[in-house]
């Protein structure tokens, strides 16, 4: 009588430990991630908007799993990396088709042509700007909070949750940088116009706190005046990049990092982070795109690109090949030192 009782409660105590190992195993580090940012992280999002600033053709896509998705690069963007190494399965889902089924795990709403201030890119089309970004966020908060039917519930989930920006480089690039089209050059001098950046930029990821976020990793600029698109503007006068730009996002970057110990803080139940983006070619490597650009700094729709990849820093004039967002992603997951990230690398968020 007892015996196969005994036997029944063993086999349910290993299916349990069974799906226990499982769980473990595929479980990410935290339940969620969520991507905030411009063409560096967009997936997908402009591809229904209309802009000029959409890369749902080929040869972008050509090294990633899915193809052509809209994505500004041959692979994987720098967030898709981090998206992996936080033990992700699968890619987070664009803002612009997520179905309610997949909400849980989190929501890319980056978009190609956005920056900080509203009027950034405007010259492209349309694009989802940070502040439109931040409203788009709150809809999906609204959607999960009627999903889990638990309005403290969804509260405490929002705070596990990983946050990602990655946003600025169009303020420059699609903004300050084109005196034609914006007058941003003519108010601002290249100092002030960082001070403002940087005191909208802490509005908006106050809103994000607001709305919840509370591990929130700040991407910096990168060398803009390294891309081959500035270079074509502006010129080097010999020097292997464009100085003026260089220097002026550097200037903001130094801005930046002292608003993340700030609204540290300010908020001492949230972590915000810098992480510092640099580029660090292989010797091999070659400055110029690796695809044909348009004047806007683009692949030239369905061109053959370089057959190489790994060769060329820029996949387009613009924007990093894989292999560069494999680096960023890398050194700000886990940070070979303070200054790629600080007070903490991604992994160390996780941890908090
Ligand atoms: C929407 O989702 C489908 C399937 O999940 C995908 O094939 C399509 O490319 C997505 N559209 C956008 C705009 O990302
Ligand atoms: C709602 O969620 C909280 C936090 O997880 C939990 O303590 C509480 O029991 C839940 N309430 C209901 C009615 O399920
Ligand atoms: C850029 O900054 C460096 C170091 O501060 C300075 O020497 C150089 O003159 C600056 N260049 C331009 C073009 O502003
Ligand atoms: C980013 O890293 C570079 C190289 O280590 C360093 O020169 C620069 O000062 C760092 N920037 C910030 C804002 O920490
Ligand atoms: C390019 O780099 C990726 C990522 O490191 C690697 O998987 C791939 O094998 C490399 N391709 C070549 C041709 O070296």
């Amino acid at each position: 009588m007892t015996p196969p009782l005994t036997l029944l409660f063993s086999f349910l105590i290993a299916i349990t430990m069974t799906q226990l190992v499982t769980f473990v195993v595929t479980q990410p580090q935290v339940p969620c991630y969520f991507i905030f940012g411009d063409a560096l992280v967009d997936n997908g999002n402009n591809n229904a908007l209309p802009t000029v600033s959409k890369a749902n053709y080929q040869p972008y896509g050509i090294d990633f799993p899915l193809g052509v998705t809209g994505r500004f690069t041959n692979g994987r963007t720098i967030t898709d990396i981090i998206g992996q190494l936080l033990g992700f399965d699968n890619f987070i889902p664009p803002f612009a088709n997520v179905s309610n089924q997949e909400i849980d795990i989190g929501v890319n709403y980056g978009s190609a042509g956005a920056g900080i201030r509203d009027e950034t890119g405007r010259h492209l089309g349309d694009r989802f700007t940070f502040n439109r970004q931040i409203l788009n966020h709150a809809t999906i908060i609204a959607r999960l909070s009627l999903l889990q039917r638990n309005k403290t519930f969804t509260q405490e989930y929002l705070k596990k949750c990983i946050y990602v920006s990655i946003i600025g480089s169009d303020d420059y690039i699609n903004n300050y940088l084109m005196p034609n089209n914006y007058p941003t050059s003519r108010i601002y001098t290249i100092d002030q116009y960082a001070t403002t950046l940087v005191r909208q930029y802490s509005q908006q990821l106050t809103a994000l706190y607001k709305l919840g976020a509370r591990k929130i990793a700040v991407f910096g600029l990168g060398p803009l005046g390294c891309t081959p698109t500035e270079i074509a503007r502006f010129g080097t006068g010999g020097k292997p990049c464009v100085d003026l730009i260089n220097n002026a996002s550097s200037l903001y970057n130094a801005k930046l990092k002292p608003l993340v110990g700030k609204l540290n803080s300010n908020f001492p139940d949230a972590r915000f982070t810098f992480i510092n983006v640099t580029i660090s070619p292989s010797a091999s490597q070659q400055v110029g795109p690796c695809c044909q650009v348009r004047e806007d700094g683009q692949c030239i729709p369905n061109s053959i690109p370089c057959p190489d990849r790994n060769l060329t820093i820029f996949y387009d004039g613009l924007h990093p090949t894989e292999i560069t967002n494999m680096g960023i992603a890398s050194r700000s997951y886990n940070a070979p030192s303070p200054m790629d990230a600080s007070p903490y690398d991604i992994s160390g968020l996780v941890q908090l």
